[in-house]
C-alpha cells in the first residue's frame, strides 16, 4: 500500500470524539497518501459512552476491538497491552496515534514504543502536577514513550520544555530524539466542525428535557476522586441541590455510568433525595451533539471533565470546576473557569458569582484556529519524506 499506514488508537469516551477531528482531516485532505486503522481497546462499552459517537460523528470504524472492559488498572491496562502488541505485530504501521491520558493511551505507549513504533501524542505536555491522578501517571509516561508530541497550549508547551524536551531538535526524529509542537486543541477543531449540526437537534432536546435556554445549569461528574470517595460525591451533590432549590434552577445531570454506581451503592439515600428534586435532572449521558448543545444552551458549567472545561470556554460559559488543580490552567487565569475542590463553601461561592449572566468575561482564543488536524497530519507525512 503507497502512503503511511497510521494505527489510532482509541478506548475511551473523549479518545473516540476526539479522533473523529483526525479521520475527518484524513478523508478531506489526506486521502490516498494516509490510511487509517482504528483500534478501539473497548475499555468503555455502553452504547452511550461508545457506539453513539461511531454512528454520530462518522468515525472510522474500529478494525480492531479488544473488548477489554472495565477492570482494575493493572488488569484492564495488562490486557490492553497484550493486545494492542498483538495487533502491531500483524500490521506493522508506520507509526501510532494515541490521545489524552487514559490507560488505553498509556498502554498504545508502552506496547507502540516498546516494540520501536514511532509513538505520536496529540495532547501531550498536559500536567496537574498530581500524581495520585491515574490520568498524569499516564500523561507522563506517553510523553516519554514519544516521537512527535502535540502540546495544545501553551502551558503544556512550556511543561514538556521543563522535562527536558527540546524545541530545536532537529529531523530525522526518534524516541531519543522526539519533536514537540505548540499546535492548538483539535477538540476546538470538532467544537466548530460540530456545532452547526448539532443545532438540527435544538428544538427535540430543549423539549425533551423541559430546559430552555439560558435557564438550567448543566453538570457532569465522572474523576475517581469525586465518585469514589463518598464524602466528596455527597459534599458536591448535597450542595448543587440545595443551590438548585434555592435559585430555582434546572441543573441537567448527564452522569457517567461510574457515578450512578457510586450513587446507588454509596448513596442510596440521596440519590433518592435527586431523584424527586424538581430541580434536578439526572440522565444518562448523552451523545456528543447533545453535549454540545446543552453546553451551548446553558447558563453555566459544573464539572469535573477536562473535555468539559474547554468546551465552557469555546461556548463561552463560566465554568466552575470541581477539582484542586486543572491541566487547562489558562481557563482559570483567565477567570473563566473557578477550581472549586469539592468543598461546599467555594462551590456556593463561585456558583453565586457565576449565576447571574455576566456579559463582562472574555474568552479569548486559546485552543487554535480549528485546523490543529491538518497540522499534525501534515507534520506527520513531513516524518516520513524521504
Ligand atoms: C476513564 C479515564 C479518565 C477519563 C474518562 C473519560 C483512565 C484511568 N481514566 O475514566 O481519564 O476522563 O475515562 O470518560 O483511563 N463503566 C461502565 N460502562 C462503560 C465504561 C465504564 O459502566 O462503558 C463503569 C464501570 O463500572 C467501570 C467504571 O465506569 O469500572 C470506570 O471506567 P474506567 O474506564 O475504568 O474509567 P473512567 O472513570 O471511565
Ligand atoms: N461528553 C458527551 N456526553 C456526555 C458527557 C460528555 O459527549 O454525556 C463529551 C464532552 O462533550 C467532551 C468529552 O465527552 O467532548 C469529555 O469526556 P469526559 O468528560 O468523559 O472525559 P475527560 O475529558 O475528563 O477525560
Amino acid at each position: 500500500m503507497p502512503g503511511i499506514k497510521l494505527l489510532n488508537i482509541v478506548g475511551a469516551r473523549p479518545q473516540i470524539i476526539k479522533s473523529s477531528a483526525i479521520s475527518r482531516a484524513i478523508r478531506k485532505n489526506f486521502s490516498g497518501e494516509i490510511f487509517e486503522i482504528l483500534l478501539h481497546t473497548g475499555q468503555h462499552y455502553d452504547r452511550e459512552m461508545s457506539d453513539v459517537f461511531f454512528d454520530e460523528l462518522e468515525i472510522h470504524r474500529p478494525d480492531y476491538n479488544l473488548g477489554v472492559g472495565s477492570a482494575g488498572h493493572g488488569r484492564q491496562t495488562s490486557l490492553m497491552i497484550t493486545g494492542i502488541e498483538e495487533v502491531l505485530i500483524k500490521e506493522n504501521p508506520d507509526c501510532v496515534i494515541l490521545y489524552g491520558d487514559t490507560n488505553s493511551t498509556l498502554a498504545g505507549a508502552v506496547s507502540a514504543s516498546k516494540l520501536h513504533f514511532p509513538v505520536i501524542h496529540i495532547e501531550a505536555g498536559l500536567r496537574s502536577f498530581n500524581k495520585t491522578m491515574p490520568e498524569e501517571l499516564n500523561r507522563i509516561i506517553s510523553d516519554h514513550s514519544s516521537t512527535l508530541l502535540f502540546a495544545p497550549t501553551n502551558a503544556a508547551f512550556k511543561n514538556l520544555m521543563s522535562e527536558g524536551f527540546r524545541p530545536e531538535n532537529s529531523p530525522p526524529y526518534t524516541i531519543n530524539n522526539p519533536k514537540i509542537y505548540l499546535t492548538g486543541d483539535i477538540m476546538f477543531d470538532n467544537a466548530l466542525f460540530f456545532a452547526k449540526l448539532a443545532e438540527k437537534k435544538k428544538g427535540e432536546l430543549l423539549n425533551r428535557l423541559s430546559i430552555e435556554k439560558d435557564n438550567f445549569v448543566l453538570v457532569t461528574i465522572h474523576r475517581d476522586m469525586n465518585t469514589d470517595e463518598t464524602e466528596r460525591l455527597s459534599d458536591i451533590l448535597v450542595t448543587l441541590k440545595s443551590l438548585a432549590e434555592e435559585k430555582q434552577i434546572t441543573h441537567i445531570m448527564p452522569l457517567h455510568p461510574r457515578t450512578i454506581i457510586s450513587l446507588k451503592n454509596r448513596l442510596p439515600e440521596l440519590y433518592k433525595d435527586l431523584s424527586k428534586s424538581k430541580y434536578i435532572s439526572i440522565i444518562p449521558p448523552v451523545s456528543y451533539l447533545e453535549m454540545i448543545l446543552l453546553e451551548k444552551q446553558c447558563r453555566m458549567i459544573i464539572t469535573d471533565s477536562g473535555g468539559v472545561q474547554k468546551e465552557s470556554h469555546f461556548f463561552k460559559k463560566p465554568c466552575i470546576v470541581l477539582r484542586k488543580e486543572t491541566e487547562w490552567i489558562e481557563l482559570v487565569t483567565n477567570g473563566t473557569a473557578r477550581l472549586v475542590d469539592a468543598d461546599p463553601v467555594k462551590i456556593r461561592e463561585e456558583f453565586l458569582n457565576f449565576i447571574d449572566l455576566h456579559p463582562g468575561l472574555e474568552y479569548p482564543g486559546f485552543y487554535g484556529d480549528g485546523k490543529t488536524a491538518e497540522f499534525i497530519l501534515s507534520e506527520i507525512l513531513l516524518m516520513f519524506e524521504k
